[in-house]
């Protein structure tokens, strides 16, 4: 049969550009046009890159036929934001070719290097779990155009975000200010400062099962933010710092708290000081590893300490230290889950 032949002679399906229409068809599983025939024939992996209205790709019956689509281990490339064929501009844009078909050679690879094979979607390890990840920095103002931060790219937390969605989670990211773009599926909070970030993190608690702390917070925060640029002088200037709230530190403390998971990005005795770090904030598992390996990279490698000792993953791109880091999270939050 000419439909079944056709999904047959493919490595794999990209559909570019895909509507909300047909993503809503894929997730139902029709099959009446040639195209929807092959995708739900095929025996290959599936590409989608979305391509719609801002307002299309916002509304909810879209948002939950992209999770679904993932669940079911469709990748999505995209879309983006941008100027619209409609003339408006916002996310729905889909991605040029030539990101497309770097999508496409990065996926191919990592499904025919079977080190790097990630489960798929369809193994729904944290299916039906919510998870709540903090990323990248945070920003505090010293006045209206300076600010104190570091250099964390949120690439670690991007990487969570997207591994756990993967996996089947509906997944909460609040983010610090990053040049990246969040997972469309993910409902994504942008904040600036540690006090907005917490906010944040303390209105979406409620309901979640795993708090997934990824966020290189700021300890400190100026006491006084000029309301007006800050003017030079000749003079040495003291700035006095105060504290800012230990955000993962508050939630592990709360009563029945979601399984709490932190980061240690230490520069020298990484053990010793994360697993200081994870007994003084009273959490299950945190993952180590050495800030200069990490610090905007795209690859890294990570230790996890939990009770019973550390278990180290191996360097690789950080998409991979996600998956493993949330493999060995469902182990333990299966084991904790039956022990109540
Ligand atoms: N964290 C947080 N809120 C803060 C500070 C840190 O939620 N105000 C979280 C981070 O997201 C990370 C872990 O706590 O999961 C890091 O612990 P922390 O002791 O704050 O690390 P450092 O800031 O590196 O501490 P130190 O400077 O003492 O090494």
């Amino acid at each position: 049969m000419a439909h079944i032949d056709l999904s047959r002679q493919v490595d794999a399906i990209l559909v570019a550009p895909a509507s909300a229409d047909f993503i809503a068809k894929l997730v139902h599983g029709h099959a009446d046009d040639l195209l929807s025939t092959l995708c739900l024939a095929r025996d290959c992996p599936l590409y989608v890159a979305p391509a719609m209205n801002r307002q299309m790709w916002q509304q909810a019956a879209t948002q939950r036929n992209i999770v679904q689509l993932q669940q079911d281990g469709v990748r999505l490339f995209g879309p983006e934001s941008g100027a619209q064929a409609c003339g408006e501009t916002g996310m729905g844009r889909m991605l040029e070719a030539e990101a497309l078909l770097a999508e496409i050679l990065a996926a191919s690879a990592s499904a025919s290097n079977p080190a790097s094979a990630r489960p798929s979607a369809a193994n729904a390890l944290l299916a039906g779990k919510r998870i709540l990840i903090t990323a990248g920095p945070t920003v505090e103002a010293l006045d209206p155009v300076r600010a104190l931060s570091n250099h964390s790219s949120g690439k670690m937390g991007y990487s969570v975000a997207q591994a756990a969605i993967e996996l089947g989670a509906t997944v909460t990211l609040v983010s610090g200010p990053v040049a990246l773009q969040p997972p469309a599926a993910a409902r994504t909070i942008k904040v600036t400062s540690a006090l907005e970030m917490l906010d944040a993190v303390e209105s979406q608690l409620p309901g979640q099962d795993i708090f997934i702390a990824v966020a290189a917070v700021a300890d400190y925060r100026p006491q006084q933010s000029s309301q007006h640029k800050l003017k030079k002088s000749q003079q040495s200037l003291t700035i006095t710092l105060e504290p800012n709230p230990d955000i993962l530190a508050t939630v592990a403390a709360r009563p029945n708290p979601p399984f709490c998971v932190g980061f240690a990005a230490e520069t020298e005795n990484l053990l010793q000081y994360a697993e200081e770090k994870r007994r003084r904030k009273h959490i299950p598992l945190i993952a180590a590893n050495i800030a200069s390996e990490a610090l905007g990279q795209d690859e890294s490698s990570l230790v996890l300490i939990d009770d019973a000792g550390s278990h180290p993953l191996p360097h690789g791109p950080k998409i991979e230290l996600a998956h493993g880091l949330l493999q060995h999270i469902a182990t333990m939050f299966t084991h904790t889950d039956k022990q109540k």
